[in-house]
């Protein structure tokens, strides 16, 4: 009998193990079904497969047909190279002289010149073109480097510049004006911030605002906060979105460990909602919705522009119905829903992306444009999720501060920036915003139809990105006769190209003439030749080939 009740409860617990075990692994799998297909997808894997690229490089040689073009072509390539860096030499000539004088110096500029271009054509292409990273001034939609170049400015200050850059010299001289009699003091706050307080409640639609020195750190305070007021660990972000450079919220390439309490899943999945409804360890889901353009993917820049793969796409219509149905997940299941509008906030809307897709966040940040110039980051919440103590727990705090926080110069700008948000010249500005941009973005394109050329653009209202329709390795060229043309890009090159909303039809008729003919200049140099077997598959193939042969051969780092 005893027997009998002991291999009965035997059994009940190995059931109970078994059924656990199996919702375990259920819920394991949902989560991989979640994730994206592409290594941006896993992480773990991608930083593990970054760690494996061994570095080689093309040499002269080979530099001008690593994809097997023809003498002839190979030749009208190297001409149209070497006639763009004596250009470059002689045009760029004292920008180029005092820039190499400091990037010894700056990590940063190592960096970000190091990452123009895909790493195998790197070296030679930055010993020979060599732009320079000074700009002298800046007026109207145009920058000026230090050998007197004007550009029309396609790299939007990271975003910053909406509203065109004689305007934030406006914010800056006029809240320095303000605040000019109070100086550096921090700690206290100068009056400018009510105004500031209220207009931030008013346009977010939440209760609560604070204030950061970057939207990095406006991020990482909204995730703290998720997690402090959930009591859950944590956070989803969508596959390819950027939300700073902060280690949790940058899981895979160029965050040396591994992000332990991040989930990222798949943007516009079923999949995805399912392990919404499903975990019970999520504080918050993160959305940059300049995902929409692209989702999925990461922030294209040239420097992984290894074939013409690129794509870009914005349905207004399928991604509010996705943030729709995230918000119904998030408030069903109690999840903070955080509205990263760091770089988009302002840029669709007076109001931002939640008036653009008509959904209202948690917790949203801003920063970039907000700041009339200077640097910030804000976070506004709702009440409830601002707190950063406890009534009933004095001891458990969450905890932010920072020296430069609501500093009163950046708060003076702010307030420029919110008050001229409202005059009737700014309101016109957004008049048929993405009529406008559409129509300039389909004009572009049909150019570049009428005149054959492999290029086209595809847009989010004033925020572009160029797609290539040949299977080529060359495309980032591009970048460089733009220059040449007078367009000035950021160092991602054609991945993003950022209008102020101030560009006129004739300024934005000037960029079109300039864009085509640097792309004809380009076809005509050849870079785009291209022959039946050619496919981006083919060529995805054949650098893989390169990058196992580099691996496996230890003979040197030069392939001619
Ligand atoms: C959506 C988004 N979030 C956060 C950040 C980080 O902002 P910051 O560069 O001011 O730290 C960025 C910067 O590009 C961004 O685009």
């Amino acid at each position: 009998m005893e027997i009998g009740h002991t291999t009965l409860a035997l059994y009940a617990v190995g059931t109970a193990a078994v059924a656990t075990s199996l919702l375990k692994l259920k819920t394991r799998l949902e989560l991989s079904k979640a994730k994206h297909r592409s290594l941006s997808g896993h992480a773990r894997m991608s930083r593990w497969m970054a760690s494996l690229v061994p570095f080689y490089q093309y040499g002269e040689t080979r530099f001008f047909c690593s994809d097997d073009a023809p003498t002839e072509i190979a030749a009208r390539r190297r001409a149209g190279f070497m006639r763009l860096a004596e250009l470059y030499r002689t045009r760029f000539a004292e920008t180029a002289k005092r820039t190499a004088e400091v990037a010894d110096g700056i990590s940063d500029l190592q960096f970000t010149d190091a990452y123009r271009v895909p790493f195998q054509y790197s070296r030679f292409v930055r010993e020979h073109l060599k732009g320079g990273a000074f700009v002298a001034s800046s007026s109207g939609v145009t920058v000026t480097d230090l050998d007197g170049n004007r550009f029309y400015d396609l790299t939007g200050s990271y975003g910053v510049n909406l509203f065109g850059y004689d305007f934030y010299k406006e914010c800056m001289a006029r809240g320095a004006e303000r605040v000019g009699e109070l100086g550096p003091v921090l700690g206290a706050y100068h009056p400018v911030i009510a105004y500031n307080v209220a207009r931030l409640r008013k346009i977010s639609g939440l209760d609560e605002v604070s204030f950061h020195m970057s939207g990095t750190e406006a991020v990482m305070q909204a995730v703290r906060l998720a997690r402090y007021h959930t009591r859950r660990s944590h956070l989803v972000r969508f596959c390819g979105a950027y939300h700073g450079w902060w280690g949790d919220v940058q899981p895979g390439v160029g965050n040396p460990v591994p992000a332990h309490e991040t989930y990222t899943l798949q943007d516009m999945s079923e999949d995805t909602l399912r392990v919404l409804r499903r975990r019970r360890n999520i504080a918050c889901v993160l959305v940059n919705p300049l995902q929409a353009l692209h989702p999925n993917a990461n922030a294209p820049a040239d420097s992984s522009l290894l074939d013409s793969g690129r794509s870009a796409d914005f349905d207004r219509a399928a991604y509010t119905e996705w943030l729709q149905r995230l918000r119904e997940v998030c408030t069903e299941q109690k999840i903070v829903l955080i509205f990263d509008e760091v770089f988009l906030g302002f840029r669709l809307a007076p109001s931002g992306a939640q008036e653009y897709f008509g959904v209202q966040a948690d917790l949203v940040t801003y920063g970039k444009t907000l700041g009339g110039g200077l640097p910030i980051g804000v976070l506004c919440g709702r009440k409830a999720l601002m707190k950063r103590f406890r009534d009933d727990r004095p001891a458990d705090i969450c905890f932010a501060r920072g020296t430069f926080n609501s500093h009163p110069y950046v708060m003076a700008a702010m307030h420029e920036f919110l008050h001229r948000l409202d005059t009737p010249e700014v309101r016109t500005l957004y008049h048929d915003l993405d009529a406008v941009w559409d129509r300039r973005a389909q004009a572009l394109n049909q150019r570049l139809r009428d005149e054959a050329l492999p290029v086209r653009v595809a847009n989010m209202s004033s925020v572009w990105t160029v797609c290539y329709t040949t299977p080529s390795r060359y495309n980032w060229m591009l970048q460089y006769y733009l220059r040449a043309e007078g367009l000035a890009l950021s160092w991602i090159g054609t991945g993003r190209l950022i209008f102020s909303l101030n560009y006129t039809e004739a300024d934005f008729n000037a960029v079109a003439d300039r864009f085509v003919a640097a792309a004809k200049a380009m076809q005509q140099d050849g870079w785009w030749w291209c022959d039946a077997a050619t496919s981006n598959k083919s060529i995805r193939r054949r650098i893989l080939r390169e990058i196992l042969a580099q691996r496996f051969s230890h003979s040197g780092e030069k392939l001619s």
